[in-house]
């Protein structure tokens, strides 16, 4: 079965980004150019999902709803429901419960940007038969879930930041999950830090022989942008790609154009309403 649904997950607390997150949600604040939220979402659409259910904060709702609306102008859906308290990541499959239905879904964290070469082909959930994790391997897994693998690939163990940390890969925010999440999330408890936690979620699948995990090779880039710091390193990334091969990483219109979502009518009338800047020139440049 095709995976048609995704979940953009816009929450959280930001607390170490505060103070740029004391009024403002993470996912708005910029990555180069763009807000942090755009290199999620066109991720999704890139890998052909139209149908997104963006959670977040009822304030982050607001003001992405009213940056995003109801998505038809780049020829996608955009729904929207609010978490109302940051209780952890596998609450929005319960919050998504009804968007869900009985489809399997892809969530995705809205502070987490993904990009390299074919990235989409390594994005593929397919076989859809196994929920599926994206490993990346860092120098301080500690700050992540963490994975460990046999020699055959298979998921050994899985620790939420881990003290002393089995393996180098961290768990990154994209997820495909089979139809059963949001009765497998409602069977989770909150751990000591009163969150649900997604490492608990992806055991109970693995517990069931249901999970399979994919390594990121060399060629990828992987930044969750949590702390100043790797907020900074992905401006810079996407400055520097952006100004050095003279293309746009994460434009919604750009990507809404190039899968067929919308036509280059529909990108001309989406133009006129952008004001003059760099970001209009470049979509201009691509027609
Ligand atoms: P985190 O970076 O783990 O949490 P946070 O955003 O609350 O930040 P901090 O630790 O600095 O306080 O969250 C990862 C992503 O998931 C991020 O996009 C926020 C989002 N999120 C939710 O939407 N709801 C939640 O309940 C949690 C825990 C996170």
């Amino acid at each position: 079965m095709k995976v048609e649904k995704g979940i953009v997950l816009a929450g959280g607390s930001g607390s170490r980004l505060w103070p740029m997150t004391a009024v403002c949600n993470k996912q708005l604040l910029p990555i180069y150019d763009k807000p942090a939220i755009y290199y999620p979402i066109s991720t999704l659409m890139l890998i052909g999902i139209r149908q997104i259910l963006i959670i977040s904060s009822p304030e982050g709702i607001q003001s992405i709803e009213r940056m995003l609306g109801d998505g038809s102008q780049l020829g996608i859906e955009l729904l929207y429901a609010p978490q109302y308290e940051p209780k952890g990541l596998p609450e929005a499959f319960i919050i998504g419960e009804r968007f869900i239905g009985g489809d399997p879904v892809i969530m995705i964290l809205g502070d987490n940007f993904f990009h390299g070469h074919a990235i989409t082909e390594m994005l593929k959930v397919e076989p859809y038969e196994r929920s599926k994790i994206f490993l990346y391997p860092v120098n301080d897994p500690g700050r992540y879930g963490v994975a460990e693998l046999d020699k055959e690939g298979k998921v050994v163990s899985v620790f939420e930041k881990p003290k002393k940390p089995s393996s180098n890969l961290a768990i990154t925010g994209f997820y495909y999950f089979d139809s059963s999440v949001a009765e497998r999330a409602k069977r989770l408890s909150p751990s000591l830090r009163g969150e649900l936690e997604m490492t608990d979620l992806i055991n109970q699948y693995d517990a069931d022989k249901l999970l399979s995990a994919v390594v990121f090779g060399r060629g990828y880039v992987w930044f969750d942008i949590g702390t100043p710091q790797a907020l900074n390193n992905a401006s810079n990334y996407v400055e520097v790609i952006q100004s050095r091969q003279g293309v746009t990483i994460g434009s919604l219109e750009e990507v809404a154009w190039r899968m067929g979502f919308i036509s280059g009518e529909q990108l001309k009338y989406l133009i006129t309403s952008i004001p003059h800047c760099k970001y209009k020139n470049y979509l201009e440049s691509i027609l």
